[in-house]
């Protein structure tokens, strides 16, 4: 923990402070003189070392602001929707610490992104922002493409606005970084090579695809206008306040209950499995130490198919909670109809980052799906409240759609 003093504003902050909102308000925010005229010579609200964060109040940004602010100092100012997927109740801990502040905006918003940039002066955006359930861009993809690919773009073009604007020294350390995903690679086969992060993007569902749109937005604000962006691409991502449509949370939230275990079909397809703690780390170490322009990608050499994550997850609950409804977990098992254009396998190779960065997971499968699990049985009430009506909804349309008549493999 750092300890620090507590900012406290002065009556020439609260003034400063106004006049350059009051100044953003006009319209133009950025006529140097009285920029500096509202300024003054100190700087507002620490503006030497703010991030500011997009989908803060997601599964991965949240893990991501409650580690930052355990092991670092400046402030976070956490942009987020609350949509579905965003609770802010993730990030209780944190909420009245003075070195955070939640805005509650869309992406897409140009004006707030604006105001919150020239507010808040972050030295670097981290971008998480984003519709991220596969199932549900296939069900609907229109608010994918919307804040993937439109909100993006909202967001690169306010950060280059502000980027413009600033001295060179805090042009140079300023970084744009763009959290993205392994399925922007498409499907391997079998005996194909992991991804690389020369391997050609070619994303299979809406989802990806708007992923993959983000990416390349990225890429060429760094080759055209020379932002200075870094982009990761991790494979999929497992822990704390993982929202229970995803397979993980999904499964132990099923198998306590006595529910079917859906599993789309065969269970055979693979994924590269990474604990969140470890994809929140790789993020601080790329932000502090990647190459402007470049990419990384992040795994856990953690492939495992569904079948096995599922059953893995079965026998712990079996140890864990042999009361419950249903033991063993296991014969919840059931098998459904596949996913459409459902992608095999994922792998990732991570050793660029682990070779230049000296990043490497600490948590193994085994470690982190037992921490997961712990996480989960001591936070009921979390999943109770994110489970309310909306999320029922959501698994009648999803499940219903499927034929969920068992059937052997
Ligand atoms: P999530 O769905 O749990 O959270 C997304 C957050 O973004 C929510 O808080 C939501 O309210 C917010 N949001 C959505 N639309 C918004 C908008 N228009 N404006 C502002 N906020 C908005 O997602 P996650 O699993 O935490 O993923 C975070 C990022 O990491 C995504 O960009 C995703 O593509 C990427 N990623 C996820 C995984 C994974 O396994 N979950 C793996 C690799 C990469
Ligand atoms: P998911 O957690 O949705 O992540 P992604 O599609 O981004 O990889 O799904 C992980 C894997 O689990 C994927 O192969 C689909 C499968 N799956 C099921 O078999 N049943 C389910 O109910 C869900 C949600 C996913």
């Amino acid at each position: 923990m750092h300890l620090q003093q507590p900012w406290r504003p002065s009556t020439r902050d609260f003034f400063n402070y106004n006049r350059l909102v009051m100044l953003n308000r006009l319209g133009d925010p950025w006529i140097p003189g009285l920029q500096v005229f509202a300024l003054g010579k100190e700087r507002l609200l620490g503006v030497e070392n703010t991030i500011l964060v997009t989908g803060g109040a997601g599964f991965i940004g949240s893990n991501f602001i409650l580690g930052w602010m355990e092991r670092e100092d400046g402030r976070v100012v956490n942009l987020d929707k609350l949509t579905y997927a965003g609770n802010p109740r993730n990030l209780q801990r944190v909420f009245s610490n003075p070195r955070y502040t939640f805005v509650k905006g869309d992406i897409g918003d140009r004006k707030l992104v604006a105001e919150s940039l020239l507010t808040h002066k972050p030295r670097a955006v981290l971008h998480f922002a984003a519709e991220s359930h596969v199932d549900r861009s296939i069900l609907g993809p229109d608010d994918f493409v919307r804040t993937n690919v439109h909100g993006t773009f909202s967001l690169l073009e306010e950060a280059r606005a502000y980027w413009l604007k600033l001295n060179a020294s805090d042009q140079e350390s300023f970084r744009f970084l763009q959290v993205s995903t392994d399925e922007v690679y498409g499907s391997l086969g079998a005996h194909d090579s992991a991804f690389t992060e020369l391997t050609a993007y070619a994303p299979n569902s809406p989802y990806s695809a708007s992923k993959a749109a983000a990416d390349h937005l990225v890429r060429a604000y760094h080759h055209t206008y020379q932002l200075p962006t870094l982009t990761t691409n991790c494979s999929n991502n497992y822990g704390p306040f993982q929202f229970p449509e995803k397979l993980i949370p999904l499964m132990i939230l099923n198998a306590r209950s006595g529910k079917p275990l859906p599993i789309y079909g065969d269970g055979k397809n693979l994924r590269d499995w990474l604990y969140v703690g470890d994809h929140c780390e790789a993020l601080r170490t790329v932000l502090a130490g990647g190459q402007p322009g470049s990419t990384y990608n992040v795994g856990g050499w953690n492939e495992k198919t569904n079948l096995e994550i599922v059953e893995t997850i079965c026998s712990l609950l079996d140890e864990f909670c042999p009361k419950d409804p249903v033991v063993p977990h296991r014969n919840l098992i059931n098998f459904v109809t596949d996913r459409p254009g459902h992608d095999r396998r994922y792998a990732i190779d991570a050793r660029k980052i682990e070779r230049d960065l000296q990043w490497h997971p600490r948590e193994t499968f085994e470690s982190g799906i037992r921490k997961t699990i712990f996480w989960c049985l001591e936070n009921d009430e979390w999943t109770k409240e994110v489970t309310s009506g909306a999320y029922r909804q959501w698994m009648e349309t999803q499940y219903a759609a499927r034929d969920t008549r068992a059937r052997a493999i």
